[in-house]
Protein backbone atom coordinates (compact mmCIF):
# COMPACT_ATOMS: atom_id res chain seq x y z
CA UNK A 1 0.00 0.00 0.00
CA UNK A 2 1.48 3.31 -1.04
CA UNK A 3 2.23 6.13 1.59
CA UNK A 4 -1.01 8.42 1.89
CA UNK A 5 -1.11 12.17 2.26
CA UNK A 6 -3.91 13.94 4.17
CA UNK A 7 -6.28 16.07 2.98
CA UNK A 8 -7.07 19.59 5.08
CA UNK A 9 -9.77 17.54 6.06
CA UNK A 10 -8.67 13.93 6.65
CA UNK A 11 -5.71 16.49 8.98
CA UNK A 12 -8.41 17.54 11.08
CA UNK A 13 -10.65 14.17 11.45
CA UNK A 14 -6.73 12.97 12.68
CA UNK A 15 -6.09 16.11 14.75
CA UNK A 16 -9.43 15.04 16.49
CA UNK A 17 -9.08 11.42 16.56
CA UNK A 18 -5.62 11.91 18.61
CA UNK A 19 -6.47 14.88 20.91
CA UNK A 20 -9.56 12.17 22.03
CA UNK A 21 -7.02 9.97 22.58
CA UNK A 22 -4.71 12.32 24.52
CA UNK A 23 -7.62 12.98 27.46
CA UNK A 24 -7.74 9.05 27.23
CA UNK A 25 -4.31 8.56 28.32
CA UNK A 26 -4.32 11.40 30.64
CA UNK A 27 -7.34 9.53 32.59
CA UNK A 28 -5.74 6.63 32.59
CA UNK A 29 -2.61 8.12 34.02
CA UNK A 30 -4.65 8.74 37.09
CA UNK A 31 -5.32 4.98 38.17
CA UNK A 32 -1.97 3.46 37.72
CA UNK A 33 -1.27 2.57 41.78
CA UNK A 34 -0.53 -0.71 43.29
CA UNK A 35 -3.02 -3.23 43.59
CA UNK A 36 -5.20 -2.52 40.40
CA UNK A 37 -5.72 -5.07 37.90
CA UNK A 38 -4.69 -4.82 34.44
CA UNK A 39 -7.74 -5.83 33.18
CA UNK A 40 -9.19 -3.00 35.63
CA UNK A 41 -7.16 -0.57 33.13
CA UNK A 42 -8.67 -2.01 29.92
CA UNK A 43 -12.13 -2.02 31.22
CA UNK A 44 -11.94 2.17 32.00
CA UNK A 45 -9.33 2.50 28.77
CA UNK A 46 -12.55 1.05 27.18
CA UNK A 47 -14.60 2.80 29.17
CA UNK A 48 -12.98 6.47 28.61
CA UNK A 49 -12.96 5.69 24.56
CA UNK A 50 -16.34 4.95 24.37
CA UNK A 51 -17.44 8.18 26.34
CA UNK A 52 -15.73 10.13 23.11
CA UNK A 53 -17.54 8.01 20.79
CA UNK A 54 -14.63 6.45 19.74
CA UNK A 55 -14.84 2.99 18.85
CA UNK A 56 -11.21 0.95 20.50
CA UNK A 57 -9.27 -0.10 17.30
CA UNK A 58 -7.01 -2.57 19.00
CA UNK A 59 -9.98 -4.72 20.10
CA UNK A 60 -10.51 -7.58 17.88
CA UNK A 61 -7.49 -6.34 15.63
CA UNK A 62 -6.61 -9.36 14.47
CA UNK A 63 -7.88 -11.57 17.22
CA UNK A 64 -6.53 -9.19 19.54
CA UNK A 65 -8.96 -9.58 22.71
CA UNK A 66 -8.60 -5.93 24.36
CA UNK A 67 -9.37 -2.36 24.41
CA UNK A 68 -5.71 -1.29 25.91
CA UNK A 69 -2.11 -3.41 25.58
CA UNK A 70 -0.56 -3.47 29.39
CA UNK A 71 2.58 -4.44 29.36
CA UNK A 72 4.30 -4.89 32.67
CA UNK A 73 8.05 -5.20 33.32
CA UNK A 74 9.59 -7.47 30.92
CA UNK A 75 6.63 -6.76 28.67
CA UNK A 76 7.56 -5.33 25.40
CA UNK A 77 4.25 -4.87 23.86
CA UNK A 78 0.88 -6.55 23.30
CA UNK A 79 0.58 -7.59 27.17
CA UNK A 80 -3.16 -9.02 27.58
CA UNK A 81 -5.57 -7.55 29.93
CA UNK A 82 -6.26 -9.87 32.58
CA UNK A 83 -7.50 -10.09 36.60
CA UNK A 84 -5.11 -12.82 37.71
CA UNK A 85 -2.34 -9.74 37.12
CA UNK A 86 -2.11 -6.78 39.81
CA UNK A 87 0.14 -3.99 39.22
CA UNK A 88 3.02 -3.58 42.15
CA UNK A 89 5.39 -0.73 43.70
CA UNK A 90 7.95 -0.66 41.71
CA UNK A 91 6.42 -2.06 38.58
CA UNK A 92 6.83 -0.31 34.94
CA UNK A 93 3.93 -0.43 33.08
CA UNK A 94 3.14 0.45 29.26
CA UNK A 95 -0.20 1.67 28.17
CA UNK A 96 -0.85 1.53 24.14
CA UNK A 97 -3.77 2.59 23.08
CA UNK A 98 -5.70 3.88 20.34
CA UNK A 99 -9.21 4.47 19.06
CA UNK A 100 -11.49 5.25 15.47
CA UNK A 101 -13.23 8.91 15.52
CA UNK A 102 -15.29 9.30 12.45
CA UNK A 103 -13.25 6.75 10.52
CA UNK A 104 -9.65 7.76 11.54
CA UNK A 105 -7.36 6.19 13.67
CA UNK A 106 -4.81 7.58 16.41
CA UNK A 107 -2.42 5.43 18.38
CA UNK A 108 -0.46 6.51 21.44
CA UNK A 109 1.26 4.90 24.03
CA UNK A 110 2.92 5.68 27.71
CA UNK A 111 5.34 4.08 30.11
CA UNK A 112 4.49 4.85 33.92
CA UNK A 113 6.85 3.62 37.13
CA UNK A 114 4.02 2.35 40.15
CA UNK A 115 4.63 3.79 42.69
CA UNK A 116 8.49 4.37 44.20
CA UNK A 117 10.59 2.36 41.33
CA UNK A 118 14.20 2.01 40.81
CA UNK A 119 16.31 5.34 39.46
CA UNK A 120 17.34 2.30 36.74
CA UNK A 121 14.14 1.91 35.88
CA UNK A 122 12.96 5.33 35.87
CA UNK A 123 16.18 6.38 33.24
CA UNK A 124 14.97 3.60 31.22
CA UNK A 125 11.56 5.50 30.74
CA UNK A 126 12.79 8.51 30.57
CA UNK A 127 15.39 8.04 27.51
CA UNK A 128 12.62 5.77 25.81
CA UNK A 129 10.78 9.12 26.14
CA UNK A 130 13.23 11.37 24.94
CA UNK A 131 14.51 8.89 21.95
CA UNK A 132 10.63 9.88 20.49
CA UNK A 133 11.61 12.92 20.76
CA UNK A 134 14.93 13.11 19.03
CA UNK A 135 13.55 11.22 16.36
CA UNK A 136 11.11 13.39 15.44
CA UNK A 137 13.28 16.51 15.66
CA UNK A 138 13.85 14.94 11.95
CA UNK A 139 10.61 14.48 10.68
CA UNK A 140 9.94 16.96 8.60
CA UNK A 141 8.84 17.80 4.85
CA UNK A 142 12.27 16.85 2.53
CA UNK A 143 14.13 15.04 5.18
CA UNK A 144 14.11 11.26 4.83
CA UNK A 145 12.03 8.57 7.14
CA UNK A 146 14.94 6.73 8.21
CA UNK A 147 16.41 10.20 9.84
CA UNK A 148 14.00 9.47 12.02
CA UNK A 149 15.18 6.21 12.83
CA UNK A 150 18.78 7.02 12.81
CA UNK A 151 18.15 9.70 15.51
CA UNK A 152 16.79 7.23 17.81
CA UNK A 153 19.42 5.03 17.77
CA UNK A 154 21.87 7.49 18.05
CA UNK A 155 20.31 8.75 21.27
CA UNK A 156 19.66 5.29 22.53
CA UNK A 157 22.50 3.11 21.87
CA UNK A 158 25.34 5.09 24.34
CA UNK A 159 22.82 3.86 26.91
CA UNK A 160 23.58 0.52 26.67
CA UNK A 161 19.87 -0.60 26.22
CA UNK A 162 18.37 -2.87 23.31
CA UNK A 163 16.16 -1.14 21.01
CA UNK A 164 13.67 -3.84 19.85
CA UNK A 165 14.18 -4.74 16.19
CA UNK A 166 11.15 -6.81 15.83
CA UNK A 167 8.69 -4.31 16.55
CA UNK A 168 8.26 -0.78 14.36
CA UNK A 169 6.07 2.50 14.28
CA UNK A 170 3.61 3.04 10.90
CA UNK A 171 1.88 5.33 8.66
CA UNK A 172 -1.72 5.74 10.37
CA UNK A 173 -5.07 7.14 8.95
CA UNK A 174 -7.98 5.86 7.96
CA UNK A 175 -6.65 1.96 9.00
CA UNK A 176 -4.38 1.69 11.94
CA UNK A 177 -1.43 0.63 10.10
CA UNK A 178 -0.43 2.48 7.18
CA UNK A 179 2.82 2.14 5.15
CA UNK A 180 5.75 2.93 5.82
CA UNK A 181 7.45 0.80 8.39
CA UNK A 182 9.32 3.23 10.58
CA UNK A 183 12.39 1.13 12.21
CA UNK A 184 13.38 2.40 15.35
CA UNK A 185 16.95 1.39 14.80
CA UNK A 186 19.61 2.67 12.05
CA UNK A 187 19.17 1.99 8.48
CA UNK A 188 21.51 1.42 5.72
CA UNK A 189 19.12 2.95 3.28
CA UNK A 190 17.26 6.38 3.41
CA UNK A 191 13.74 5.38 3.09
CA UNK A 192 11.27 7.60 1.69
CA UNK A 193 11.23 11.42 1.60
CA UNK A 194 8.35 13.32 4.00
CA UNK A 195 6.14 15.28 2.74
CA UNK A 196 3.43 17.58 4.73
CA UNK A 197 0.18 15.11 5.12
CA UNK A 198 1.64 12.39 6.25
CA UNK A 199 0.80 11.09 9.60
CA UNK A 200 3.09 8.50 11.14
CA UNK A 201 2.84 6.65 14.80
CA UNK A 202 6.76 6.43 15.63
CA UNK A 203 7.28 3.99 18.81
CA UNK A 204 10.15 3.16 20.21
CA UNK A 205 10.47 0.31 22.08
CA UNK A 206 13.51 0.43 24.14
CA UNK A 207 15.05 -2.95 26.78
CA UNK A 208 17.19 -2.32 29.47
CA UNK A 209 19.33 -5.42 28.18
CA UNK A 210 19.24 -7.03 25.14
CA UNK A 211 17.25 -6.46 21.90
CA UNK A 212 16.13 -10.00 21.55
CA UNK A 213 12.55 -10.30 22.41
CA UNK A 214 10.29 -13.38 22.03
CA UNK A 215 6.78 -14.22 22.23
CA UNK A 216 4.56 -15.76 24.83
CA UNK A 217 2.44 -18.44 24.24
CA UNK A 218 -0.44 -16.30 24.08
CA UNK A 219 0.86 -15.28 20.19
CA UNK A 220 0.81 -11.42 21.53
CA UNK A 221 2.58 -10.91 24.63
CA UNK A 222 5.69 -9.91 23.38
CA UNK A 223 8.79 -9.73 26.50
CA UNK A 224 12.12 -9.09 25.86
CA UNK A 225 14.86 -12.35 26.01
CA UNK A 226 16.25 -11.62 28.83
CA UNK A 227 13.68 -10.52 31.30
CA UNK A 228 15.00 -7.36 31.32
CA UNK A 229 12.35 -4.39 31.86
CA UNK A 230 11.15 -2.77 28.67
CA UNK A 231 9.72 0.92 28.16
CA UNK A 232 7.20 2.25 25.03
CA UNK A 233 6.43 6.04 23.98
CA UNK A 234 4.36 6.22 20.97
CA UNK A 235 3.03 9.12 19.94
CA UNK A 236 0.50 10.34 16.35
CA UNK A 237 2.47 12.90 14.40
CA UNK A 238 1.56 14.63 11.73
CA UNK A 239 4.72 15.83 8.84
CA UNK A 240 4.67 19.89 8.01
CA UNK A 241 7.33 21.67 6.24
CA UNK A 242 8.47 22.84 9.85
CA UNK A 243 8.54 21.13 13.28
CA UNK A 244 6.09 17.19 13.31
CA UNK A 245 2.29 18.35 14.81
CA UNK A 246 2.10 16.10 18.03
CA UNK A 247 -1.67 15.12 17.68
CA UNK A 248 -1.45 12.82 20.47
CA UNK A 249 -0.37 15.13 23.16
CA UNK A 250 -2.34 17.59 24.96
N1 LIG B 1 0.10 0.36 19.08
C1 LIG B 1 0.25 -0.97 18.59
C2 LIG B 1 0.66 -0.90 17.16
O1 LIG B 1 0.95 0.13 16.72
C3 LIG B 1 -0.83 -1.84 19.00
C4 LIG B 1 -1.65 -2.58 18.02
S1 LIG B 1 -1.69 -4.25 18.28
C5 LIG B 1 -3.24 -4.65 18.81
O2 LIG B 1 0.79 -1.84 16.44
F1 LIG B 1 -3.49 -5.80 18.46
F2 LIG B 1 -3.29 -4.54 20.09
F3 LIG B 1 -4.11 -3.87 18.28
CO1 LIG C 1 1.44 1.87 16.94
Amino acid sequence: MAVTIKSPREIELMRESCRLLAEVHEELSKIIEPGITTKEIDIMGDKLIRERDGIPNFLHYNGYPASICVSVNEEVVHGIPTKKKKLSEGDIVSLDCGLIYRGYHSDAARTYGVGKISPEAQKLIDVTKQSFFEGIKMAKAGNYLYDISNAIDDYVTPFGYGIVRDLVGHGIGTSLHEDPQIPNFRQKKKGIRLEPGMTLAVEPMINMGTAEVEWLDDDWTVISEDHSYSAHYENTILITEGEPEILTLR
